[in-house]
């Protein structure tokens, strides 16, 4: 019999990457996706026939359980959330529908349903910054933005369910990802559709901020090994070891695409802007994980991906 892998968040940026990557194995492969405005059904058009795709709200948890009776998946990988910092600052309402409430909708239902393992997508924000070293699975939580602090309540709900309920769970914590399909809302994406377009590219206070770049088809492959060999109740930083300061992104993406350094707008700095995040990844390491995708070659084929896909970057830029 195929195993069923319950994936939430299916149709976003990472979680269509991961569903591409385990659409083609053995498994039965369920997408759940609420479909908000970062959701898109095109991110799976080229596995929709080995596939299962179901709309729902995770937040609705009678919608949850309707679905878990009807497929009755034997695994969960929750990708689902809400996910930019920014509009978090503006509304954490939806935040704390999704990442929080959603979040404890879905243990519950995965617990009721005896779901033999669960992968819960968290993030390195919930650290808070660092300005030196790496941060390491153990170190405390000290979420600073409001998006962050949604994901480590999240979080704690799954750690206290693998404590009190014995939750089959494990919990990934992955740095800045960056490729194709992006939301053009997030760093990478914005500068390179902006530069595209001859528009100014807006940089956050004087872009001195670091940030660790993993590429997503490397990130989903951690995440499938942690999947498969992770140790239950235990957490995992999927980093890349690639550090770098805003700016230098932005000035390599706009070079790369030929344009003058002169389109940089800097524009008042995000508030709480975190300096920098950075995690030690040694825990995956050990599971015979390293990524494959150097930031270099990565970006290029990012930039190709966007201008190979206009069209879908500008009906993006059409949405709130
Ligand atoms: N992108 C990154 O760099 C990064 C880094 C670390 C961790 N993460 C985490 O990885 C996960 C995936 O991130 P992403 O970048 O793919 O995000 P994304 O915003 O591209 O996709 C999120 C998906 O979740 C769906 N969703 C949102 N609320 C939902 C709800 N209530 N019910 C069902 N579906 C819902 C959306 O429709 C969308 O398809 C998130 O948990 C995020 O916190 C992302």
């Amino acid at each position: 019999m195929k195993r069923k892998i319950l994936i939430t968040g299916g149709a976003g940026f990472i979680g269509s990457e991961l569903v591409r990557q385990m659409g083609q194995s053995k498994d039965q492969v369920i997408v759940l996706d609420k479909l908000t405005y970062c959701g898109d059904l095109a991110r799976l058009e080229s596995v929709k026939n080995m596939i299962k795709f179901c709309k729902v709200d995770i937040a609705d948890k009678e919608q949850l359980r309707a679905l878990f009776d009807k497929v009755r998946p034997d695994y969960v990988i929750h990708c689902a959330a809400e996910t930019h910092v920014d509009r978090s600052i503006v509304d954490n309402t939806p935040f704390i529908k999704s990442n929080i409430l959603g979040t404890q909708n879905l243990i519950d239902v995965s617990c009721a349903f005896k779901v033999k393992k669960f992968l819960h997508v968290s993030t390195d924000e919930v650290y808070g910054e660092h300005v030196c070293g790496y941060f390491k699975e153990n170190d405390p939580l000290q979420p600073r933005n409001p998006y962050a602090a949604t994901k480590a309540a999240g979080e704690w709900l799954v750690q206290s369910a693998v404590k009190t309920h014995k939750f089959p769970a494990m919990i990934v914590r992955p740095c800045n990802c960056y490729g194709p399909w992006q939301y053009p809302e997030k760093l990478i994406p914005v500068v390179i559709s902006k530069t595209l377009t001859d528009q100014k590219v807006p940089v956050y206070g004087q872009g001195l901020q670091v940030r660790e770049w993993l590429h997503v088809a490397d990130c989903c492959r951690a995440m499938q090994i942690i999947f498969r060999k992770g140790k239950t109740g235990e957490v995992y930083n999927i980093g890349s070891g690639f550090e770098q300061k805003n700016i230098k992104t932005v000035m390599a993406i706009i070079k790369l695409l030929g344009k003058d350094q002169k389109i940089i707008k800097f524009v008042k700095d995000r508030p709480g802007h975190d300096y920098r995040y950075s995690v030690d990844f040694n825990r995956l390491k050990s599971l015979g994980w390293k990524p494959k995708i150097p930031f270099e070659a990565g970006i290029k084929i990012t930039i190709q991906w966007y201008i190979q896909n206009q069209k879908w970057l500008k009906q993006k830029q059409a949405k709130p």
